[in-house]
C-alpha cells in the first residue's frame, strides 16, 4: 500500500499525508487476507492478487475516514490513533476518502490480470460499495439511530455496511485467480456469512470492550441508539447468532481442498478480541 499511495512529498502534500495516515495505520487487513487467502483456495497464487488487497483496503480506509466523520458516527480515535479528521480538520478527511476510492479503483484497473477478470473485479467492488453495499448500509444505520428496528432491518444494515465488503474480497481474489463461477459465488457466500458474524462481533465487543484494546470506541453504540444486535437481542443470543453466521461460513467451503486458514478466518471473525 505504500507503494500505491501517492507520496507525501507529491502536492496537496496534506491530502496525500492524511491518505497514508489512514491507511498505514495498523489496521487488521482481514480484506486483503482474504482475497489473497480465496485466491489459493482456487489454486492460484496470493502474491498474484495483492495489488486487488490493497484496492480493497483503500475502500475499506475510505470508509473508516467517512464513518468516523462529525457527521456520521462523530468518532476521535481509530486503530489506536486521532481519527483523521481530529489530525487533518474534516475537509481534507473528506477528501482524502475520496481520493482512496478513487485509488481504490485506479489500482484495480492497472493490476496485471485479463481485461475480462478487471473488469468482473470493478464491477464487484462497485455493488459492494454503492447504494446496494456500504454506503446504503451506513445510510440506514445512520437514518436508524433511536428509532425501534426490525431484525430483518437490522441484518440488512449489517449485511450492506460490512458483509458486502467482505464478500466481495473473497470474490475478487478469486475471480482474479482464475475461479469457476461456481467456485467465486461459493466464496461470496463464505465472505458474506463471516462478515456479518464480524460485525455482530464488532457490536459485542462495542458493549464489552474498552477502547485501549480496541484502538477505537466502546460504548458508543448505545449512546447513540446505534442499530446493533446486542441492543435487540442482547449479548448471549447475539453471540450465538454471530457462530451459527460464522458455522454457516465454513459450510460453504467443503468443495475447496485448501480451506484451513479460511476456517480460520470465520473463526477469527467471532472470537477476536479487537
Ligand atoms: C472496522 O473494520 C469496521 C467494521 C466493519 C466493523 P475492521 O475491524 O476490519 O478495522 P481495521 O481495518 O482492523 O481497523
Ligand atoms: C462499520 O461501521 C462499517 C463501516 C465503517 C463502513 P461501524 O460504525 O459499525 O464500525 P466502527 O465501530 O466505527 O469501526
Ligand atoms: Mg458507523
Ligand atoms: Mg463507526
Amino acid at each position: 500500500m505504500g507503494e500505491l499511495l501517492p507520496p507525501e512529498s507529491a502536492i496537496p502534500e496534506k491530502l496525500h499525508a492524511a491518505m497514508r495516515y489512514s491507511c498505514l495505520a495498523p489496521g487488521k487487513r482481514l480484506r486483503p487476507a482474504l482475497a489473497m487467502a480465496c485466491a489459493e483456495a482456487v489454486g492460484g497464487s496470493e502474491l498474484s492478487v495483492i495489488d486487488a488487497g490493497c484496492a480493497i483496503e483503500f475502500v475499506h480506509c475510505f470508509s473508516l475516514i467517512h464513518d468516523d466523520l462529525p457527521s456520521i458516527d462523530n468518532d476521535d480515535l481509530r486503530r489506536g490513533f486521532p481519527t483523521c479528521h481530529v489530525k487533518f480538520g474534516e475537509a481534507v478527511a473528506i477528501l482524502a476518502g475520496d481520493a482512496l476510492f478513487a485509488l481504490a479503483f485506479n489500482t484495480l484497473a492497472r493490476g496485471p490480470w485479463t481485461d475480462d477478470q478487471r473488469v468482473r473485479a470493478i464491477l464487484s467492488l462497485t455493488v459492494a460499495t454503492g447504494s446496494e453495499g456500504l454506503v446504503g448500509g451506513e445510510t440506514i444505520d445512520i437514518l436508524s439511530e433511536g428509532q425501534p428496528i426490525e431484525s430483518q432491518t437490522l441484518e440488512t444494515i449489517h449485511v450492506r455496511k460490512t458483509a458486502a465488503l467482505i464478500a466481495a474480497s473473497c470474490e475478487i481474489g478469486a475471480v482474479l485467480a482464475g475461479a469457476t463461477k461456481e467456485q467465486s459465488n461459493r466464496l461470496f457466500q463464505y465472505g458474506q456469512a463471516i462478515g456479518l458474524a464480524f460485525q455482530i462481533a464488532d457490536d459485542i465487543l462495542n458493549e464489552t470492550s474498552t477502547p485501549e484494546q480496541l484502538g477505537k470506541a466502546a460504548g458508543s453504540d448505545r449512546e447513540r441508539g446505534k442499530a446493533t444486535y446486542p441492543a435487540l437481542f442482547g449479548l448471549d443470543v447475539s453471540r450465538q447468532m454471530a457462530l451459527e453466521k460464522a458455522q454457516f461460513g465454513i459450510d460453504c467451503l467443503s468443495e475447496f481442498p485448501n480451506r484451513d486458514f479460511l476456517e480460520s478466518i470465520a473463526q477469527y471473525s467471532v472470537e477476536r478480541l479487537h
